[in-house]
């Protein structure tokens, strides 16, 4: 039997987030609550939900049967933007961990931001509900230096965590800085660009010549940036491959050639209703 790989944990504002989860947007019904089990015996302790992904009970039907205690997980959701209200939000998350079959999730975000009401007001809601034992973490994802230097000076919690677009074609330099200075983790979604970045020659070169593949190089590259990843896969051998990626190191210069695809600055997911986004 093959033994199951650990990710480091990142440490934010209190929560010890491992350093990879697993995405899983588009993991739905049978197939989909298998690939979540079969992660989880892999190693990962990290799973990335939302409401908006219509997956929660499959999710929750994969960590049952993983047969892994649920307090060595970390399992985020996310509340969607027309739900943030406090009483609407409320009533979202307790829809989501009935769905979950969970007495609270370990990280509550705001999956985008509201586009009528103040990133102060929704991010206090966001705080009832960690006061009410929903959830153990609150945190924001798709926030600009600006809603989330307005998010933090409004917050009565800790926010540990800001879910965004990040790979090697978008490189975010401005929004990690202010993260950083915060003191906020920088998770980062579509990791490999959506499996775009993949097939980029810089990245395949670099994998062959280390023995790698081209997820691992880029999600090392994501971990040596001090990023969390949250990788989506269907497939337990790739689901199994994106964890491990901890033995092993990418030198200096391959993290600077691989930092220059950045100023692309080429964005996957960006809807009409997406924030001003940082340049
Ligand atoms: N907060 C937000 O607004 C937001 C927005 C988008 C995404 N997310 C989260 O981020 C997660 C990841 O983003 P994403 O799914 O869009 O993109 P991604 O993780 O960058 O890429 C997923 C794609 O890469 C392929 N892939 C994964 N591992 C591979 C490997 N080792 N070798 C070859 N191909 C591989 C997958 O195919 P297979 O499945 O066929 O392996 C899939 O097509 C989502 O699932 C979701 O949880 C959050």
């Amino acid at each position: 039997m093959i033994s199951a790989v650990a990710a480091p944990l990142i440490v934010s504002q209190g929560a010890s987030i491992p350093a990879i989860g697993l995405g899983t947007y588009g993991l739905t019904g049978e197939s989909g609550a298998s690939a979540i089990a079969s992660a989880i015996t892999a190693g990962y302790r990290h799973i990335d939900t939302a409401i908006s992904y219509g997956n929660e009970a499959d999710v929750g039907e994969g960590i049952r049967n993983s047969g892994i205690a649920r307090d060595a997980l970390f399992i985020t959701t996310k509340i969607p933007s027309d739900e943030l209200e406090e009483s609407a939000l409320l009533r979202a998350t307790e829809g989501s961990l009935s769905r979950l079959k969970l007495d609270c999730v370990d990280l509550l975000l705001i999956h985008w931001p509201s586009r009528s009401l103040s990133a102060a007001a929704t991010i206090r809601a966001l705080g009832a509900a960690k006061r009410r034992g929903l959830a153990r973490h609150i945190g924001v994802s798709n926030y600009t230096v600006r809603l989330l230097d307005e998010a933090v000076a409004a917050s009565d919690e800790p926010i540990v965590a800001n879910q965004c677009e990040h790979h090697p074609y978008l490189d975010q330099t401005t929004l990690r800085a202010a993260m950083a200075r915060h003191g906020i983790a920088f998770v980062s979604y579509c990791p490999l660009g959506h499996a775009e970045a993949l097939d980029e020659p810089l990245v395949q070169d670099i994998a062959a010549r280390i023995g790698r593949s081209a997820a691992q190089v880029i999600l090392r590259w994501q971990f040596q940036k001090g990023c969390v990843s949250i990788p989506k896969s269907a497939h337990p051998i790739r689901i199994r491959q994106n964890l491990d990626i901890f033995g092993f190191a990418l030198e200096a210069g391959d993290m600077t050639a691989l930092d220059g695809l950045g100023a692309e600055g080429r964005r996957i997911c960006d809807p009409s209703f997406a924030p001003q986004w940082d340049r």
